[in-house]
């Protein structure tokens, strides 16, 4: 396979990738205000959900070029709650303000010792603590206002979620993925993700994923089952075809898409995501077979 596989900003790395190349688009992009992994000015650490939905859909816009026509775009995205965070961070101080072990320790898995949110006033509308804010529905809409064209919101069930220790509102155990397209007329293989039907027929999945979360060694969090991403693969492109994700993060769509005989584009900007991608694909192929680097 001709996988294209580099540690770098998408935007810039992008441009060496001919136009009109990329028959999948498959992603999911830094949620707002959920994690920090690179820093200061990065996707995720806007100041508002509507400044982060605006500048994920600049984004997306900026490598639409590099898609065929008959692309298929499959983008995860997830929520958050007004507020969340700050309350559950302040937990960690001691009683001078100081940051105690725990808060070292969860520095280790979400890579920051500061509250995530940016403090914005309550305004009483959207701006209200523990209202749930609609970020996919908001990507969503953005996108379509600005030509995508949204043809499914399948709704990616985790039946292995953890509870989570909230008593006034009930445990969120699913997230988006939205399908766009670029033409009405598109490469789709719907057989190839049939499944079986009561009468022993395949028939359609339907929009309701059910895919347990598959935790990796480390501290990655947020990555993608692989089951999640062979589905979109089979049946978003075709064999041989190139597969790009744009925020690689830990490898799954490079290690998928090899697997099933498509070729990966994945551009990933955290040198250390990146090693560990690639110390997964190695072992995802038996490290004897595997010629590194990949280009
Ligand atoms: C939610 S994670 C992706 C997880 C991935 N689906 C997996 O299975 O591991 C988002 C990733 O995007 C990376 N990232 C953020 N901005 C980027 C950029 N401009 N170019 C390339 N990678 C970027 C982050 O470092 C992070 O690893």
């Amino acid at each position: 396979m001709n996988h294209i596989i580099e540690c770098g900003d998408t935007l810039e790395l992008i441009k060496q990738i001919p136009p009109e190349s990329i028959d999948l688009l498959v992603t999911s992009p830094p949620y707002w205000a959920k994690r920090v992994y690179n820093g200061e000015g990065e996707i995720g650490s806007e100041r508002t959900p509507e400044e982060y939905v605006s500048r994920l859909a600049d984004f997306f816009d900026e490598l639409k070029p590099y898609l065929k026509p008959s692309a298929n775009i499959f983008i995860n995205i997830g929520d958050t709650f007004f507020g969340s965070g700050a309350g559950a961070w302040k937990k960690y101080l001691d009683e001078e303000g100081n940051i105690t072990q725990v808060q070292k320790d969860r520095k280790e898995k979400y890579f920051t010792l500061k509250p995530l949110q940016p403090k914005i006033k309550q305004n009483g509308k959207l701006y209200q603590n523990k209202q749930l804010l609609l970020i996919p529905s908001r990507f969503a809409i953005e996108m379509q206002e600005r030509g995508w064209l949204l043809r499914d919101d399948i709704i990616w069930q985790k039946p292995n979620r953890i509870p989570a220790s909230v008593t006034d509102r009930l445990n969120n155990t699913y997230e988006h993925v939205f399908h766009f397209v670029l033409n009405k007329k598109y490469f789709f293989d719907l057989d190839a993700i049939k499944v079986p039907g009561a009468n022993g027929r395949p028939k359609n999945p339907g929009d309701v994923w059910a895919i347990n979360t598959q935790p990796l060694k480390g501290n990655h969090t947020a990555t993608f089952p692989e089951e999640l991403v062979e589905r979109i693969v089979l049946c978003g492109c075709p064999e041989d075809g190139y597969v790009f994700d744009p925020f690689l993060g830990t490898g799954t769509t490079w290690i998928v898409s090899d697997r099933l005989n498509r070729n990966c584009i994945g551009f990933e900007i955290n040198e250390d995501f990146f090693s560990f991608a690639q110390e997964r694909f190695k072992e995802s192929r038996g490290f004897e077979q595997c010629k590194l680097p990949i280009i």
